[in-house]
């Protein structure tokens, strides 16, 4: 008999980006002819910078002369780029991370979900409210978050981020045993500052928990004291996993890559009570199910570290959190809540009591597509999360087709 996975029964039917998408080509398909301005999905909208295709293309010449070739490559990446990563990401901001604890990856969105084989699948889960889906449709794959049962899962712990605190979740009473965390965060846009995440760092140290902090909007802080890394916490080595990304840093949407942070002094212990080193049981995972990224999207990486993919860096964010800027500017000027926007790509606005709703009105109304709070999670019903990954034309004229609507 062919068993199937069961937990695909308790997932939601599709993966809300996929549902966003099918709802956008349905509204093209009866509406062929009207222009739609998409503020959906965070999918960059710029090209790759120069420095990177140039060094792809640099790596294809080495890949197709005999001298220069690259078969398998390390499963943990090349030590050009876990080395560029270690250099710019922790060292020059003070931070004590080595390239052994770095492993590249073909995305952040692989290791989240990848991440569940180190761990015991009876682990219980600490999920924020509202927060990226991946966390909980991984965690219900991998059968971590229990059975459905009212409200959520029989064993997520619902983390509930409010706009009273500016969505910063507060640590909750029952103890999960791994935490996924995201700052700067998707869907919310907001920062966290120091304090507010060495709070989380101290109580998973004190109750033995694990967060796994996904970094991937890192690049589009701006303002002093909001972090970029956990690492910036003292100790956040022994109870923290960082999850990274060059896709909304540099562009990599389709190119894929990214790099996953196991400290070496992170240890989890086997049901026996034995302790284990969780770098040692995430590099056997990789070194049995990975093969490494390509050579060539390595290599477009590491041109991101040069001085002219920094500066590109800077100023394809900057052009991002401009829009976004814009998109918040114009909300909050019709007494629309908005929050993010700041230190992220992404703006949050509370617009109704029904986010799909909402999705339908601008769909229909201004030919905008934005993603729909209730998405994101419960506590996300009546937001919907427009991104700042546009033209600076596109998002005036969308916020200006808005407003007219509104
Ligand atoms: C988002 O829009 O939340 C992200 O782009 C989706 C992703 O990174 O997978």
């Amino acid at each position: 008999m062919i068993r199937a996975n069961d937990n695909f029964n308790r997932l939601p039917e599709a993966y809300l980006f996929s549902e966003v998408a099918s709802r956008i080509r349905q509204y093209k398909e009866q509406h062929p002819g009207l222009e739609l301005i998409k503020m959906d999905i965070g999918d960059i909208k710029r090209p790759l910078f120069p420095c990177v295709t140039e060094a792809m293309r640099r790596a294809v010449d080495d890949l197709s002369r005999a001298e220069s070739f690259y078969g398998y490559g390390p499963e943990q990446g090349y030590a050009f780029l876990r080395e560029a990563i270690e250099e710019h990401d922790y060292h020059k901001r003070g931070i004590d991370i080595g390239s052994s604890e770095i492993f590249v990856s073909d995305g952040a969105k692989s290791d989240l979900g990848n991440l569940g084989d180190i761990l015991d699948p009876a682990s219980s889960v600490g999920i924020c409210n509202p927060t990226y889906p991946a966390y909980l449709d991984d965690s219900v794959i991998n059968g971590m978050a229990g059975k459905p049962q009212a409200g959520g899962y029989s064993n997520v712990i619902d983390i509930e981020c409010r706009p009273e605190d500016g969505f910063i979740p507060a640590l909750p009473a029952e103890v999960p045993d791994v935490i996924y965390l995201c700052f700067p965060n998707n869907p919310t846009g907001v920062g966290i500052d120091r304090d507010r995440l060495a709070e989380w760092v101290e109580y998973a140290h004190t109750h033995g928990a694990l967060i796994v902090y996904d970094a991937a909007y890192q690049a589009y802080v701006r303002e002093e004291g909001v972090v970029r890394s956990i690492y910036e916490i003292p100790g956040a080595d022994e109870v923290a996993i960082e999850v990274n990304s060059f896709s909304k840093t540099a562009g990599f949407t389709g190119v894929r890559c990214g790099y996953t942070v196991v400290p070496r002094r992170l240890t989890g212990r086997f049901s026996s009570g034995r302790t284990v080193s969780l770098n040692t049981l995430w590099n056997r995972r990789q070194s049995t199910k990975f093969n490494g990224a390509s050579y060539v999207s390595q290599r477009g990486a590491e041109a991101v570290y040069s001085p002219e993919g920094r500066a590109n860096v800077k100023e394809a964010t900057d052009a991002y959190l401009e829009n976004a800027a814009i998109v918040k500017e114009a909300l909050a000027g019709k007494n629309i809540p908005v929050y993010g926007g700041v230190n992220s790509p992404y703006v949050w606005a509370r617009m109704g009591e029904n986010s799909w709703d909402v999705f339908d009105f601008l769909l229909r109304e201004a030919q905008v597509s934005v993603t729909p709070g209730i998405g994101f999670g419960t506590k996300g019903e009546g937001y919907v999360r427009f991104t700042g990954f546009n033209t600076r034309g596109n998002t005036l004229k969308a916020m200006e087709r808005i407003l007219q609507k509104l």
